[in-house]
């Protein structure tokens, strides 16, 4: 029988982590039946460019000033996402909204990953916003992607706790730890699914 691949595109703007962790676990056989085809990132001075080379992954990175306007550079990926014929696309600390042309092209195909229980903290600096609140509890979202910021469908989630020795800093680094491992079952979850 020949087994497909889900062929996944991960968006990223900044460290790129999680489009680390990803590609880390398909090259370790933890996330199977998955390829990682095409990283886009829109900014080409984020650390996460250098990873892309390094690791020789293929990429669509662009200015969105060198565009008319966001209709036109979703376009220009929109093109790449077809022409990598990409099954799901993944935003892995994406920091711009979606817009039309990427929603309509990708109907629930888009998945977003979200450093709180949604629909508590949403926007940026979740975690920080939820140190703030003093909460005893956070945690990491994956959930599929609509018009609003951090509104879609919650797909998974997984809690972490805030001990009372915690700090912001030790806060954050659980949770990036839990990213790591919830967004490639999320993914792996969804090719199964498929
Ligand atoms: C993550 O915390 C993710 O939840 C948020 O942006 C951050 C991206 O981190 N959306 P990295 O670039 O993957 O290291």
């Amino acid at each position: 029988m020949l087994e497909m691949s889900m062929r996944i595109a991960v968006f990223a703007s900044g460290r790129g982590s999680n489009l680390l962790a990803i590609h880390d676990a398909i090259l370790s056989g933890n996330l199977q039946g998955v390829t990682l085809e095409l990283a886009v990132c829109d900014r080409p001075d984020a650390p996460v460019v250098e990873h892309l080379n390094n690791r020789n992954i293929q990429s669509f990175i662009f200015r969105p000033a060198d565009f008319k306007d966001k209709n036109a550079f979703e376009s220009a990926i929109g093109e790449k996402l077809d022409q990598a014929k990409i099954d799901l696309v993944v935003l892995a600390g994406y920091m711009r909204l979606v817009g039309p042309v990427l929603l309509e092209q990708l109907e629930g195909r888009m998945i977003n990953l979200h450093p709180s229980l949604l629909p508590s903290f949403p926007g940026k600096d979740a975690i920080g916003q939820a140190w703030r609140a003093k909460v005893n509890e956070t945690g990491v979202t994956v959930h599929f992607v609509d018009e609003g910021m951090d509104t879609g469908q919650i797909y998974l989630q997984q809690k972490v706790k805030v001990n009372a020795d915690d700090t912001e800093e030790s806060l954050s680094e659980k949770i990036h730890q839990v990213e790591h491992k919830l967004l490639p079952r999320a993914i792996q979850q969804l090719q199964q699914e498929m």
